[in-house]
């Protein structure tokens, strides 16, 4: 029976962007939109949530790419562009054309797959390296019932086949795991995905946000998947891709593919966090729990050197590791960031 590997440690030297944890900046997610063609519970639970995001001022294309490619200079080699859902802004492949133009090493994007049939092949030709896209269920109904009634398995899997055809050999198919919901689900979509290059990663219930009523009751957490899917299809344990790497990786004994499992609730991985999060509204977060956010739009006035130093301090200043304190008496009442705000 394998067990779930420990993170690797970081060296002060690698790079000129350190925290006060000495972690180095590797990482930014950038949330394209609050705007989102679900409304699945646990992100996103009110409608009202949504039309409150419609009145904020958002940051502009020329605004995202001038902050990126400062953050470029800063050390950041992957850049992951996530929502609510990034396939619904509008200038997505001339954005993506201009961050490969800035020199990114890797540019990833994170979507619900909704549009992706539409969109797969305009993706490639901009020049994304890699998709990764969400699907809880291959169940109809179990699938509709997580994303608050929208989409459907079988529109994300012809996504998913216009990826591969537009020249995207391996997606990762991201897998929310909430008791009581999908559990029956695990083995399925295993089995699907086995032998193919697809990796499939199962994540365990967050508490992200304030909205969605999380409970830890309803987290199942990894070793238990990893349990149930080794009882059927056995599998082993993979080093590390890069430090910081979110997943803990598999592969099967008997037969070809990957999986992992994301494991926030039962084996945090603050040590090794390495990513800043922008949101759609200009605002910095140095965590996906993070209490209070850095308002961005009020440096940009500011030359590039000024706002480089703005950048480095708020990453120099960074001390956050919620998921290893989370259960902690003073985080109780925390006023997290929703999910749909800042893309997970
Ligand atoms: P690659 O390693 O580049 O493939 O991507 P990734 O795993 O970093 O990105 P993805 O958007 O697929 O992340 C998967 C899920 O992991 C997210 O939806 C979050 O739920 C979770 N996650 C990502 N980053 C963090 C983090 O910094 N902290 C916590 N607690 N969860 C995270
Ligand atoms: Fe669901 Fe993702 Fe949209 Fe949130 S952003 S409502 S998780 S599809
Ligand atoms: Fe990073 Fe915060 Fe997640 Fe910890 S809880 S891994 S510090 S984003």
């Amino acid at each position: 029976m394998p067990t779930l590997q420990m993170p690797l440690n970081f060296s002060a030297t690698e790079t000129h962007c350190i925290d006060q944890l000495n972690r180095p900046l590797h990482d930014v997610r950038i949330s394209l939109t609050d705007q989102c063609n679900f409304s699945c519970p646990h992100c996103k639970p009110t409608k009202q949530s949504q039309s409150l995001g419609k009145k904020k001022q958002l940051i502009s294309f020329d605004e995202i790419l001038r902050i990126s490619k400062i953050l470029i200079d800063l050390g950041v080699k992957k850049i992951r562009l996530t929502g609510g859902e990034p396939l619904l802004y509008k200038n997505l492949s001339f954005l993506i054309k201009q961050l490969k133009a800035l020199g990114i090493e890797d540019l990833a994007l994170t979507t619900n797959g909704y549009l992706l049939s539409d969109q797969a092949i305009q993706l490639k030709k901009s020049g994304l390296d890699r998709i990764t896209v969400s699907l809880n269920s291959l169940d109809e109904k179990i699938y509709k019932k997580m994303t608050g009634g929208f989409g459907s398995p079988q529109n994300v899997l012809s996504g998913i086949t216009s990826c591969e055809q537009a020249g995207f050999s391996s997606l990762k198919i991201n897998v929310l795991v909430k008791k009581g919901m999908n559990e029956s689900e695990i083995i399925p979509i295993v089995r699907y995905f086995r032998n193919t290059k697809h990796i499939v990663r199962f994540i365990e219930y967050m508490d992200v946000g304030t909205e969605n009523n999380w409970s830890e009751k309803d987290v199942i957490s990894s070793i238990n998947i990893l349990r149930k899917i080794h009882e059927t299809f056995p599998v082993a344990p993979l080093e590390q891709n890069y430090r910081g790497e979110v997943a803990r990786r598999y592969a099967y004994k008997n037969g070809k593919g990957e999986i992992g499992f994301i494991s926030s609730i039962s084996q945090p991985f603050c040590q090794d966090c390495n990513r800043l999060r922008l949101s759609s509204g200009g605002e910095l977060y140095t965590c996906l729990f993070a209490e209070n956010a850095f308002d961005l739009k009020k440096h940009l006035h500011k030359n590039n050197a000024e706002l480089f130093k703005v950048l480095q301090n708020i990453w120099n200043k960074r001390e956050d590791q919620y998921s290893e304190m989370r259960f902690c008496a003073n985080n109780k009442n925390r006023n997290k960031i929703e999910m749909y705000r800042i893309g997970g």
